[in-house]
């Protein structure tokens, strides 16, 4: 193994990906789970990070990039310990999922994607979460929160 092609990424990240990769044929396959394993230690994906396992899994920076993008939940910047998505496609939008964005945003003081300053929380847009019967819905961490008020926004933010 060439370490310094892994430099970056943790014994124990690159012993999860490489465990990932053995039930694969091709390396690529592991793509998102190896990003997502990166993501699991550090809540984020740093580029340093990104080329180290694009290393791993012998592909360009360029295509695991790509990967990353398409992927709205891989992180390439720093987010807070919870990350609360809106889900802004049509339905959502149509009932109000603007205004619990820019709630969102208000009571914590910042803009889409930046991290608060405690560190807690960063607001996304994202696209339909697949229960648009109870628009406008939202994604809290790994719990989704439907029928959301500015109210619930409140709650979820404890103010
Ligand atoms: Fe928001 Fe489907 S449009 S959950």
């Amino acid at each position: 193994m060439n370490e310094q092609r892994f430099e970056g990424l943790s014994l124990a990240e690159i012993e999860e990906i490489n465990a990932k990769i053995s039930h694969y044929p091709d390396k690529a396959a592991v793509s998102i789970e190896a990003l997502k394993i990166v993501q699991k230690y550090r809540r984020w994906v740093s580029d340093e990070c990104l080329v180290a396992v694009a290393g791993l899994l012998e592909i360009s920076p360029a295509q695991l990039e790509g990967v990353a993008t398409f992927y709205n939940l891989i992180y390439r910047k720093p987010v807070g310990k919870t990350v609360i998505h809106y889900c802004d496609s049509v339905t959502c939008w149509m009932l109000g999922s603007d205004s619990i964005g820019e709630s969102l945003c208000r009571h914590l003081n910042v803009k889409l994607g930046e991290m608060s300053a405690d560190g807690e929380y960063t607001i996304l847009p994202i696209v339909c979460l697949g229960a648009c019967d109870h628009a406008p819905v939202a994604m809290v961490g790994t719990e989704l929160k439907l029928d959301m008020t500015e109210d619930a926004v409140n709650k979820i933010l404890g103010r």
